[in-house]
């Protein structure tokens, strides 16, 4: 059967722990294994604007010995030339993989219904896992153990921070989320997640108090208050998220060897301060950088069907 990457859920435990194994050893090799996959293509579809996947997966194909291909949407015309079915179909005669960020997430679904190559996820409404799988990446690189880890989630309980709950319950992490009311992620998200945290270790937590989510974190994450596709309503949230900006005052509550993340773009002055976004806690550029490797690793993986570089 055909793998792909819709959610973290079609990982699991073993799948993320063996992605970032691997992406570590990608690290190491900055990226440059180009007998892995010689002569493998990759499809990048873009239905939302992006600067790191689409650069990330370009080079992460690249490095593994594969043609990277943009498809650009207005020839496309997802669902209006030909139906989604068939765009699988003939897709999987000529690629190896298709990476696709668009809206809904029913269409990925639908796509890997009808496909036989890997179908991955780079980014929904309602999720991100490649972006959880580089955010984890670079907590492993920090403190080395999920175990006992507190992450602050401050914002949108949005794609970001659903992928994020995904990732607490696959490996056993306490993540905070404090959001506006009416903005907290979906309750079957946080409901299986926290089914897994009685296995895994860890807790979901939901409040609107940020000050209390953030005391004695190990991590803070934000994310943009007004998402791709929200543009409308970005000046309603500026008000409406005002208090859930991450500043310095807010930082010196999480502990003192607290790092910050941010899956970025950054809307500094916003969810973030430049003092924050550039001070010695930051690891947001680490996280992009680390986009490549964790997706580097997917691809190996999902196309081969092996966690481990040949020799
Ligand atoms: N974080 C992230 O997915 O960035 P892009 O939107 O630039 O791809
Ligand atoms: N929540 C953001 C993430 C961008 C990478 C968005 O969907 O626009």
């Amino acid at each position: 059967m055909t793998r792909h990457l819709l959610t973290l859920d079609s990982l699991g435990r073993d799948g993320i722990l063996a992605n970032l194994a691997l992406a570590t050893d990608l690290k190491s090799r900055k990226g440059m294994a180009q007998n892995a996959i010689p002569g493998g293509r990759v499809g990048l579809i873009f239905e939302k604007p992006s600067l790191r996947t689409r650069v990330s997966f370009t080079n992460a194909a690249w490095g593994l010995g594969m043609l990277p291909m943009t498809l650009g949407t207005d020839e496309l015309q997802f669902g209006k030339r030909e139906s989604i079915p068939d765009t699988a179909r003939v897709l999987s005669r000529y690629l190896d993989a298709l990476v696709i960020r668009t809206f809904q997430q029913s269409l990925v679904e639908e796509l890997a219904a009808h496909a036989t190559i890997p179908i991955i996820n780079a980014l929904t409404d309602d999720h991100h896992p490649c972006q959880a799988l580089a955010d984890v990446m670079t907590f492993q690189e920090e403190f080395g153990d999920f175990k006992g880890l507190r992450l602050a989630f401050v914002g949108d309980g949005n794609n970001v921070c659903q992928s994020l709950i995904q990732a607490a319950g696959y490996l056993g992490f306490t993540l905070a989320i404090s959001t506006p009311e009416g903005y907290e992620p979906k309750a079957e998200i946080v409901a299986a997640a926290q089914a897994n945290c009685a296995v895994n270790g860890g807790a979901i937590e939901l409040g609107h108090d940020v000050k209390a989510a953030v005391r004695g974190a190990d991590a803070v994450y934000t994310d943009v208050w007004a998402s791709m596709g929200q543009e409308k309503e970005r000046e309603e949230r500026a008000r409406i998220f005002a208090g859930y900006r991450v500043d310095g005052e807010l930082m010196a509550l999480a502990a003192p060897r607290a790092i910050f993340l941010h899956c970025l773009p950054a809307h500094r002055g916003d969810e973030v301060t430049d003092e924050v976004m550039d001070g010695p806690q930051s690891r947001a550029f680490d996280e992009a950088e680390n986009r490549w490797y964790t997706e580097q690793a997917l691809l190996y993986a999902l196309i081969t069907g092996k966690d481990r570089l040949p020799e």
